[in-house]
């Protein structure tokens, strides 16, 4: 099967779909920065509709639940001028037994452009980018414990933003980093864009595998993992995607895990407090950290939007380039 990282790519190393930040290189990931940068509305300024996928169609096929990545993914296909089909498959033909690729073709035989697919399975994007037509583009939005590239790149700007200098940071990533696509995107995001330092802090059961495979370091305890540290990123634990790890009670992961202003009393003022949504309050962070002033939450949720209006934007304009491509051969 090919590599995902290479299959993401068009003949001519440019974006063509978006399955992982795994090998993604940093010229890209600086592009899609760059580009999503400049779709940020200036404080006080209403968000400007721009008309770069007039006339394309967008739809979203979510096969697992999510609030935040769906609907920004809607309102950045309506700011690109785009139409959007916003699947609701507890309600489609899928519960008469239509296989998911079989759904795929009817909404490519429709004129749909883009496809933003959410899937359990691990691989699955990669999957349908495998059968969608030449001029039709798949964009991962999250895949089983696999990947979510999006959320990294938004968590890039949002770090970028505040702390613009990649090559002097460091990053702790606190909770179930085993299961957690959000880690293994971010992770390989960073490392790409050369932050130097990034622990993973979790206990024994929720730990990664194997850390130094992706170059990063672990940590058992929060204090030790959060010393000297400029980003905190808080994970949800993955209840969905567990078999029979061995994990502390909610009471006691809260306690040694949580984010809290007790356990973070240790963090540099100027740090700043991630987490990708949704929060389970009580669990890995509670609402006055989520909420509070160091806490850049809501901030990831706007700056989702202007990612993925990026991401959109660029595919839609390498997948003409390529169509130009093939015309002038
Ligand atoms: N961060 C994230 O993926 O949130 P949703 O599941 O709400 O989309």
């Amino acid at each position: 099967m090919t590599d995902p990282a290479q299959f993401q790519l068009d003949a001519h190393g440019r974006l063509r779909h978006l399955l992982t930040t795994e090998g993604m290189p940093a010229d890209i990931l600086t592009e899609i920065l760059d580009t999503a940068a400049s779709f940020l509305p200036a404080s006080k300024e209403p968000p400007r509709k721009v008309p770069l996928l007039r006339g394309s169609t967008v739809a979203n096929l979510f096969f697992e639940p999510s609030t935040r990545t769906r609907t920004t993914f809607e309102v950045a296909a309506k700011r690109l001028s785009a139409d959007v089909i916003d699947m609701q498959l507890e309600h489609s033909s899928k519960n008469k037994g239509e296989d998911d690729v079989d759904t795929l073709y009817t909404l490519q035989a429709m004129g749909v452009d883009l496809f933003v697919i959410r899937h359990p399975e691990n691989g699955a994007a990669a999957h349908f980018a495998r059968h969608v037509a030449p001029d039709v583009a798949v964009l991962n939005a999250g895949d089983g414990s696999n990947a979510h590239p999006t959320q990294a790149l938004l968590d890039a700007l949002t770090i970028r933003r505040h702390r613009p200098d990649f090559h002097n940071l460091s990053v702790a990533i606190v909770g179930d980093v085993r299961h957690s696509r959000v880690a293994q995107s971010n992770i390989h995001a960073l490392k790409t864009l050369g932050v130097p330092d990034i622990r993973v802090v979790a206990p024994e059961g929720l730990m990664l595998e194997d850390p130094s495979k992706l170059g990063v370091t672990p940590v058992f305890t929060l204090a030790e993992g959060i010393r000297d540290v400029d980003v905190v990123m808080g994970l949800r634990i993955q209840r969905e995607r567990m078999h029979h790890e061995r994990v502390p009670s909610v009471e006691e992961y809260h306690r040694q895990f949580g984010l809290t202003r007790h356990t973070l009393g240790g963090l540099k003022p100027e740090a700043i407090i991630m987490h990708p949504g949704p929060i389970n309050r009580g669990v890995e962070i509670d609402a006055e950290t989520a909420y509070g002033p160091q806490s850049v939450i809501l901030e990831q949720v706007r700056n989702g939007i202007a990612i993925r209006m990026a991401v959109m934007a660029i595919i839609a304009g390498n997948v003409k380039k390529a169509a130009g491509d093939q015309t002038q051969a």
